[in-house]
């Protein structure tokens, strides 16, 4: 049988970087064309050693904003729509054309420049999800300056960590974001308690002043300038600004993950590969073409989701992206995502299984796509993709029939893994595999078969392995192990943190000697290439889809006079996949800890972070001989306490300081489930 065209786009990829990504980089327009697509390069490490790393597109010289908008303007798109906002919490709705887009972005950033904003220079975006943001983040890369972009859903302490990480010279912001159905809350108190806190000060801050909450009193003289009133002023004088080409290799954008430590890592996008990579991702992997196409991404721009499919990937394409302000229930109804899909023919629905099991259960017979498919609502959509966390197979196959039934011919669901390391994903089945000399054909073939549970096959730029604990690879199939990556990864992939190379080497490289790239993910392949991700193998939890510290939360918490030692683990949650839950090594805990822990947390980190419950008692965190915590241990002890298999045993290492501490903590769990606090939690479904 004729391999699938997935497999032997995948094979040229990882066989010929070069000639399959130079032919990609043609895609675009270049100020300075690279000179070749991929080079081998060493970086030095402060303390003198070194290490191999590469370079995409060298020489080149390219302007992200242009390749999004300009480009298509003067091709004759100016007329199609860019962006529809779609605002169930404020009742707005809005479509900006490409034409539109253009003005609007030169516009600020003619304003941007003139409060000082210079090539390499970084802006912090702390904004909802209203077009001001996508502007804001066009009007940066336009000048060549920097983005670093915050969820607005983070607290003061944390906004103030990244403004001190990424030495922002201007931070863009709005009055108010709204929360799902609580109404508006104002950003005035965390951006001014950041900015107060943090050791750094930006020169300006620029207020998006939204009418269901404004900033009180915009401080002109400490730095605070009102943005429309900027623009007016601008549009009055003809202030704009041209795009700036910046290298290949220069920074587009800093987004900050979670790391094992308190302390977030700032990932660097490059220009050039991460705009070539995800003009080929777009086609390829998600199907969306070019004008006339709709991606509607329901994530945060806070988050990489929300930074390659929302924003940049639609726009290089010259599709139409809907930048959404609500969540999947309760604004209004569970009706909302496909009110959206019908309204706007959307082509791909890009969404977390989280969001979808927050729908099921307000709507587990799924009643409101039914209605809107019966009537031919849905028949625009050729994919539901899934990425965040893992999809369960229940989730993969009920909407699978449900496409089946009412969306485009072969509509499938693709789950895909991928991070904000990787930019666009790791693995996946392409909608649009392409076929020809240079891939550039694109005729709809049927996508690979899904097989619910795994998240596809490995796209092409990225050489998925699996390896063990000492970096040998597995080759048996559907053999657990760590998923690592063989270098390079492919353009959109990072290649170091923000002013950190020790940081990315220590993080990243030198677990397996330079030799993979580890992604802090476990699972394995099955006989077919398919991956299965099945949990993460270092201390990062995955909450409702976003990466979060046990280190950052840990540390939130020990600061209360209670706490002594706490460790702080996943415990799988039926909406959000898991949240956090601490193990206290104390005797009596005070009444309201928790609420006085999630307080501490939500000052610290942000609401998402908060602690769904604790376990307290002496001698319960196990150890290993040199002072680490067990976690992996105690998470397993939990799992097993959640599915009720209280004497089932523990594994743990043979490094242990002293072993009765996990059969103490064997019986704590057991207490909590069965009399404690945790008799009502339920199994993850
Ligand atoms: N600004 C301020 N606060 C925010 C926020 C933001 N942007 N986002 C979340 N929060 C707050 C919430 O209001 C909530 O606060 P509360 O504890 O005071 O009620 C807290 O953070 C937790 O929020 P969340 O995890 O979103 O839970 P929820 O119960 O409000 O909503 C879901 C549950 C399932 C609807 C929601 O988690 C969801 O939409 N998940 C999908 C996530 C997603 O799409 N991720 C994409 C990444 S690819």
């Amino acid at each position: 049988m004729a391999p699938h065209p997935q497999d032997v786009a995948y094979d040229a990829s990882i066989n010929d970087p070069s000639k399959f990504w130079a032919h990609q980089a043609a895609q675009l327009a270049w100020h300075t064309p690279p000179t070749t697509a991929f080079r081998k390069t060493t970086r030095q490490l402060k303390s003198g050693t070194s290490h191999a790393s590469w370079t995409w597109f060298p020489e080149g010289e390219i302007s992200t904003s242009y390749n999004c908008i300009d480009r298509h303007v003067e091709a004759g798109h100016g007329d199609k729509t860019a962006i529809i906002w779609d605002s169930p919490v404020s009742g707005s709705k809005q479509k900006i054309s490409y034409a539109e887009l253009q003005e609007e972005v030169a516009t600020l950033a003619g304003v941007l420049r003139e409060e000082g904003v210079q090539k390499g220079d970084t802006v912090l975006v702390y904004m909802p999800m209203i077009p001001a943001a996508l502007i804001g983040i066009l009007a940066t890369i336009r000048l060549g300056a920097i983005h670093a972009v915050v969820f607005g859903g983070f607290s003061a302490a944390s906004l103030a960590q990244r403004i001190e990480a990424s030495h922002a010279k201007v931070i863009l912001t709005a009055s108010c974001g709204i929360e799902g159905a609580k109404g508006p809350l104002a950003y005035q108190p965390m951006v001014r308690g950041a900015v107060e806190q943090c050791p750094h000060k930006p020169t300006r801050v620029i207020i998006w002043q939204r009418e269901q909450k404004r900033w009180d009193g915009v401080q002109e003289g400490s730095g605070e300038r009102d943005w429309q009133g900027s623009i007016k002023s601008a549009r009055e004088r003809g202030l704009t600004a041209e795009n700036v080409p910046v290298k290949s290799n220069d920074g587009l954008y800093i987004i900050y993950t979670s790391g094992t430590t308190g302390l977030p890592k700032g990932v660097l996008r490059e220009a050039g590969g991460h705009a070539v990579g995800l003009n080929f991702s777009v086609r390829y992997m998600f199907g969306i073409r070019g004008p006339g196409d709709v991606l509607f991404t329901a994530s945060d721009i806070g988050w990489v989701v929300g930074h390659s499919y929302i924003l940049y990937a639609p726009l290089l394409a010259g599709a139409t992206t809907v930048l959404f302000e609500g969540k999947p229930v309760g604004t209004p109804d569970a009706d909302t995502f496909w009110r959206i899909l019908e309204e706007y023919k959307v082509n791909g629905l890009f969404t977390a299984p989280t969001a979808l099991r927050a729908i099921r259960k307000e709507d587990p017979q799924n009643k409101l796509f039914e209605a809107r498919g019966r009537r031919g609502g849905l028949k625009h959509l050729r994919a539901l993709f899934l990425a965040g966390e893992r999809s369960e197979p229940s989730i993969v196959s009920m909407y699978q029939d449900l496409l089946n039934k009412h969306c485009a011919p072969n509509a499938t669901v693709i789950d895909n893994w991928w991070s904000s390391e990787s930019g666009s994903p790791m693995t996946g089945l392409a909608l649009l595999p392409a076929t020809g000399e240079n891939f550039d054909d694109h005729t709809w073939h049927a996508p690979l078969a899904i097989k619910p549970g795994s998240a596809g096959k490995a796209a092409p730029g990225f050489d998925v392995r699996i390896v063990d604990d000492d970096g040998v690879e597995v080759k048996e199939r559907n053999t657990m192990g760590n998923i690592v990556l063989g270098l390079p990864l492919a353009p959109t992939g990072l290649t170091t943190l923000w002013n950190d190379e020790e940081r990315f080497f220590k993080g990243y490289l030198k677990r397996f000697d330079g030799k993979w790239m580890d992604t802090g993910d476990a699972g394995m392949i099955d006989e077919d290439g398919y991956v299965s991700v099945m949990s993460r193998s270092d201390d990062i939890i995955n909450v409702a889809a976003h990466r979060l510290s046990t280190g950052a939360i840990e540390q939130a918490i020990s600061s209360h006079p209670a706490i002594t030692e706490a460790a702080v683990v996943p415990i799988p949650d039926h909406m959000k996949g898991h949240v956090p839950f601490a193990f206290l090594a104390i005797a009596d805990p005070p009444a309201d800890l928790l609420k006085d822990l999630n307080a501490k947390i939500r000052h610290d980190i942000g609401p998402i972070a908060s602690l769904g419950g604790f376990i307290a008692a002496p001698g319960i965190i196990p150890k290993t001989r040199s002072g680490k915590t067990l976690r992996r241990t105690l998470r397993e002890i939990l799992e097993n306490g959640v599915a009720g298999n209280f004497d089932q045993e523990a594994s743990y290492p043979s490094t242990i300081e002293d072993a009765s501490v996990v059969d103490k903590a064997q019986a704590a769990v057991k207490q909590y489930f069965t009399t404690g606090d945790g008799k009502n939690i339920k199994a993850k479904l």
